[in-house]
């Protein structure tokens, strides 16, 4: 939800911050704009409509010089994407310019107050109320720029990440954060800042988390100076980032997404290593063995999550009850932080999030802490605000996840829950010993059968311009397969804009079985565990009213095979290891279904990466 990236040091900022904004561009991409002091001390904004890719055709011939500047890519709330709408926001004298990542949840009040007091607006933003008011408050108070923002900040309610710059100073930058990401990197005489360590990491690997409701001031030639909005002195950890550069390019797939999806064996690994060991038939979740007495006694389980978190969560639910014998509720967490939930003294919250920055996400961590409920995090970026807002938790490892829809941090989750499942079994007792060697064994071969399961990479790409006509779909799934056909169908939707829903098989005849017909496109995940009879029978009542089956199947399962129109084979695994095989396929059909249409696979149109307001 909009990008931020700052620069100031002895290079030419505007190419530093070109290349961060592309760094960026995942967190929205309605508009994109710069703003620069240049050595005669003029503060210029260059700003439009699209993507980065149009700022740069737009400044071509222009003065983007300049040492120190701040850029933009934005994911529009308040006011539709347009040129004006675009950050950065000048000032009303034009002497400030604001970049901003969040939402000002009073802008109409401050607006209307600054309009009787003269002010005039050029945007439909909230962001321009905020860049307005700490001109305001700068000349009537005739105070210096880091004082206003810190005045102006007190009044504002919501969220923001937001970087200020003004005409006639080249040498600082003032930054500050509440409920939105910000980083600050420190180079040699030169600082970044930025909505994460992307843009950052080519230049430094040393860098600052600001905490909410934080004020950085960077100045050429001093330290980083931090402060809180009462001016209260804080002094910062200088953290290690541990993020390699080629992690973010497409390493020669054509979309990340694609990329992402083939780098799942690896990354599985990695989520699993140190944590399980086959020779010793242990598996040993740091988080969940320092915290075991909270996991021995928990009466109930929670877990808050957004979106595809929210479906791991889902599978996570049929993990934990089935080995670690705890009741589970899987709540989204826009839900849960409104609805006045029960928290109970012993109960975990379990937070599940990509990207850690998710706004409902870690508001529902709050509202759960404030409860005075353990929270544990399952989180994939290393640093971001929900490990550093939870009791403990445990990362998924599978490096910076770029495209817009998630594929390796889903199955990551998973393997994590996985993870916490049995090791809370073990703890407990509530697993035989001999089965809980046996899923060590199973899970551990997971990456190699995933290697397997790539190999249908080919044949869908074959069949998917077959269903580029359709209007909509249906994943159908039962068990630990009915999430597997939620996120089968949410991949769908959000990158090829084909409308699907994904039910638990059994339900179809409760309603959607209306809408089969010959032009219907149903989508079975039925591997031959669990209800795999069931399973059959539901294909049956497709086909009876000639649906079109794709089937996900087990290698060599011709039962399945004849009932279908289009199979897919995954290997054999355990029941509740299917999900991490199982997705794969669904992904690449997404995947290959919407570059078939042409479109964009890895920015689709109105969504972002990182969903940082309500
Ligand atoms: O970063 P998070 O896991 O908290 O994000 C939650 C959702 O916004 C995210 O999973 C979203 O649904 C993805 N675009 C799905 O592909």
């Amino acid at each position: 939800m909009c990008g931020i990236v700052g620069y100031l040091g002895n290079k030419e900022a505007y190419p530093i911050l070109i290349k961060g904004l592309h760094r960026l561009e995942y967190r929205g991409y309605d508009s994109a704009g710069v703003a620069l002091v240049n050595s005669s001390s003029d503060l210029k904004v260059y700003k439009t409509k699209g993507k980065v890719a149009d700022l740069e055709s737009y400044t071509k011939g222009k003065d983007v010089s300049g040492t120190i500047g701040i850029a933009h890519t934005r994911w529009a709330t308040h006011g539709e994407p347009n040129n004006v709408n675009a950050h950065p926001h000048y000032s009303q004298s034009e002497s400030l310019a604001l970049i901003h990542n969040g939402i000002i949840e009073n802008y109409a009040v401050i607006k209307e107050d600054l309009i009787k007091r003269g002010y005039k607006f050029q945007s439909d933003t909230d962001t321009e109320v905020l860049v307005q008011l700490i001109e305001y408050i700068k000349n009537t108070n005739k105070i210096g720029l880091c004082q206003a923002v810190q005045l102006a900040l007190t009044q504002a309610v919501g969220a923001y990440a937001i970087a200020v710059i003004e005409k006639g100073n080249p040498n600082q930058i003032i930054a500050a954060r509440k409920s939105s990401p910000l980083v600050i990197g420190i180079g040699d005489d030169e600082f970044f800042l930025a909505s994460d360590a992307t843009p950052i990491i080519e230049y430094t690997n040393r860098v600052i988390y600001l905490d909410d409701e934080e004020v950085a001031i960077i100045r050429r030639g001093e330290e980083v100076h931090i402060k809180t909005l009462a001016n209260v002195e804080k002094t910062h950890e200088v953290k290690e980032l541990e993020l390699s550069l080629n992690e973010l390019e497409k390493g020669g797939f054509p979309h990340f997404m694609l990329k992402e999806i083939y780098e799942q064996p690896k990354r599985i690994a990695e989520a699993m290593r140190g944590r399980i060991n086959v020779e010793a038939n242990s598996v040993a979740l740091a988080g969940v063995i320092d915290n075991k007495e909270k996991f021995l006694n928990a009466r109930r389980i929670l877990i808050v999550a957004c979106g595809t978190s929210w479906h791991a969560g889902l599978i996570g639910e049929y993990l934990l009850e089935e080995f670690a014998r705890i009741p589970v509720e899987v709540e989204y967490a826009s839900e849960f932080r409104y609805r006045n939930p029960i928290i109970n003294k012993g109960d975990i919250v379990i937070a599940i999030s990509q990207s850690g920055e998710t706004a409902d996400t870690l508001a529902a961590i709050e509202l759960a802490r404030n409860a005075g409920a353990f929270v544990y995090g399952i989180c994939n970026v290393v640093g971001s605000s929900i490990p550093r807002n939870t009791d403990s938790g445990s990362y998924t490892h599978v490096g910076p996840e770029i495209g817009v829809a998630s594929t390796k941090a889903f199955t990551a989750q998973v393997t994590v829950l996985s993870l916490i499942a049995l090791t809370i079994a073990h703890l407990k007792g509530t697993i035989e010993p001999d089965r809980y060697q046996e899923l060590i064994k199973e899970l551990a071969s997971i990456p190699a059968k995933m290697i397997r399961t790539l190999e249908v990479n080919a044949q869908i790409k074959d069949f998917a311009s077959i269903f580029t006509y359709a209007k909509n779909f249906i994943y159908l799934g039962r068990g630990y397969n009915y999430p597997v056909a939620l996120e089968g169908a949410l991949k769908l939707k959000e990158i090829s804009y084909i409308h699907a829903e994904g039910y638990p098989a059994a339900e179809m005849k409760h309603g959607p079985i209306a809408l089969i017909d010959a032009e219907m496109p149903v989508v079975v995940i039925a591997p031959n565990k669990g209800m795999y009879e069931k399973t059959i029978s539901n294909i049956q009542e497709v086909k009876a009213r000639k649906g079109r089956v794709i089937s996900i199947i087990t290698e060599g399962d011709e039962t399945v095979k004849k009932l279908s129109d289009y199979t897919i084979e995954i290997p054999e695994t355990e029941e509740c290891f299917v999900p991490l095989l199982a997705s794969i396929p669904l992904q690449l059909m997404a995947y290959h279904i919407a570059v078939v249409k042409g479109c964009n696979v890895d920015q689709p149109r109105n969504l972002a990466k990182s969903v940082t307001v309500e």
